[in-house]
């Protein structure tokens, strides 16, 4: 097969990496969008958001000719042989996904598929819950491009298993690739522009119908946030009892060949674009189904509490009371080497000290511009620092939230030096031994106390 054209509907980061690297890899790539704003800056080669490395591929794939965005669909769709859906699915008030973005971007595939005379194929890549590429994507296209699936235009459903911060290496070497297919035509012209896509690197792919594929999504995202919950709920088990350590314990854990380790790192909990929304999603789903989704109904709650446990340490720390305190805040965004602050724990913590009068300061390498719009929306008061030492002077306790690469590199004579007197309270657990001993008080999620009850 020659190389198929490819139009990504969407560019957030699912659409905006897959369109960059598919562009890298010498595809012709459309990315359309409905933002002209965004338009303009990817055509400038520019990525609208920050994502670690992207910026780089976009002007090379903008400069090579290979990448190029557009206002609207009907031009990528005409253009293209296979398109992507990658429109976002937030949280509806229910938990349930809102799928306008789906339902617009399909019925207008389908409009565009009726001027088209060409097989062409329609992947699903947003993240829907089972059976709605059957019974809501599908139907659309049929209805608006008055053809029918599997005879004029194919169907898939393909996940996408990026991580933001890693959005560019996942998108460039997946651990493996899921092909829900409504017919074996459909999934081998899919099969057949990933062999293209990854030749040489030995990437599985794994076919099967759409509703399985679109399942696999959820699965996975879930049973990650499982594991966040299940070890902060360990984490806080071993907080009561003295010398324990979480992180020591999770190496023996993770020692059986059974447990894979990489996503038992206790911390202040989980945020994001997809744990929340996903688990939310899929809770919502299993109670239309009438099945009550008890175990993901207790991850919610876990990590819903891990934000107020860390600012409960803190109050300890501070003597029972946060008000008037200066809390300085260390990491505003959902984790590392992004700016997004969709979910993060920042936000509850942030909410949660002011409730208790706290003042709070804080720096974030990145998403200081983000957690201002958050945090005005919230009408909650923060005064944002420009460096660590500003947000650490006269701080009274200092919280560390997201692990950025800066923070893990300071020395604790720092902390000495800037603040009132160095509290620290490590969410994330970046500081080392040597480090807790040369600071006033110390405390890390997961590390026990000698606080201990035995009764
Ligand atoms: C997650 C999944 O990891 C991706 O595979 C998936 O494609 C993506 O959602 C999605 O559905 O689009 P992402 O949200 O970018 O990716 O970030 P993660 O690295 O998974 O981290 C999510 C949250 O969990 C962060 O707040 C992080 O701090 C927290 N986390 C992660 C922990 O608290 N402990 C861990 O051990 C791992």
């Amino acid at each position: 097969m020659a190389k198929p054209k490819i139009a990504i509907l969407g560019t957030g980061y699912v659409g905006l990496v897959a369109a960059a690297i598919f562009a890298e890899r010498g595809f012709a790539v459309l990315a359309s969008s409905q933002d002209k704003e965004k338009v303009d800056l990817i055509n400038h080669g520019q990525a609208p958001f920050y994502e670690k490395d992207l910026d780089a591929i976009v002007e090379s794939a903008v400069r090579a000719g290979k990448l190029r965005a557009v206002v609207g669909r009907q031009e990528a769709i005409l253009k293209s042989d296979i398109f992507f859906i990658s429109v976002g699915t937030p949280s509806l008030m229910s938990g349930e996904a809102d799928l306008r973005l789906v339902r617009e971007t399909a019925a207008a595939i389908g409009e565009a598929l009726r001027e088209k005379d060409t097989y062409s194929l329609v992947v699903a890549r947003s993240t829907i819950v089972p059976g709605t590429t059957r019974n809501v994507i599908i139907p659309l296209l049929e209805k608006h491009s008055g053809k029918k699936a599997g005879e004029h235009f194919g169907v898939c459903m393909s996940p996408e298993f990026l991580r933001q911060g890693a959005a560019v290496e996942d998108t460039r070497s997946p651990d493996s690739v899921v092909i829900g297919e409504f017919d074996t035509r459909s999934g081998d012209f899919l099969e057949e522009f990933c062999q293209q896509l990854y030749a040489g690197q030995n990437v599985p792919i794994l076919r099967m119908n759409l509703e399985s594929a679109e399942m696999v999504k959820y699965g996975r995202n879930t049973f990650l946030a499982m594991n966040i919950s299940y070890i902060n709920e360990m984490a806080r088990i071993a907080e009561t009892i003295p010398g324990v350590d979480i992180y020591e314990v999770v190496k023996g854990i993770g020692a059986d060949w059974r447990i894979n380790p990489a996503f038992l790192k206790a911390g202040c909990g989980y945020g994001g674009s997809c744990f929340p929304k996903d688990v939310k999603a899929l809770i919502s789903f299993a109670r239309l189904q009438a099945v009550q989704p008890q175990l993901l109904e207790t991850v919610e709650v876990v990590n819903e509490q891990q934000a107020i446990h860390i600012v409960e340490i803190a109050k300890q720390e501070m003597g029972g009371t946060l008000k008037r305190k200066r809390i300085a805040l260390l990491g505003l965004s959902f984790k590392p080497d992004t700016d997004d602050m969709r979910e993060a724990p920042a936000i509850k913590v942030a909410n949660h000290l002011y409730a208790q009068e706290a003042n709070i300061v804080a720096y974030d390498p990145k998403a200081g511009p983000n957690a201002r719009k958050r945090f005005i929306r919230d009408t909650i008061k923060i005064s944002y620092a420009d460096s660590v030492e500003e947000c650490l002077k006269d701080a009274d306790c200092c919280i560390l939230l997201t692990e950025w690469e800066e923070f893990r590199k300071m020395k604790p004579e720092v902390f000495n030096r800037c603040m009132k007197k160095s509290v620290i309270v490590d969410g994330r657990r970046i500081w080392d031994e040597e480090f807790r001993k040369k600071v006033a008080a110390y405390r890390g999620i997961g590390l026990g106390t000698d606080k201990v009850h035995t009764s």
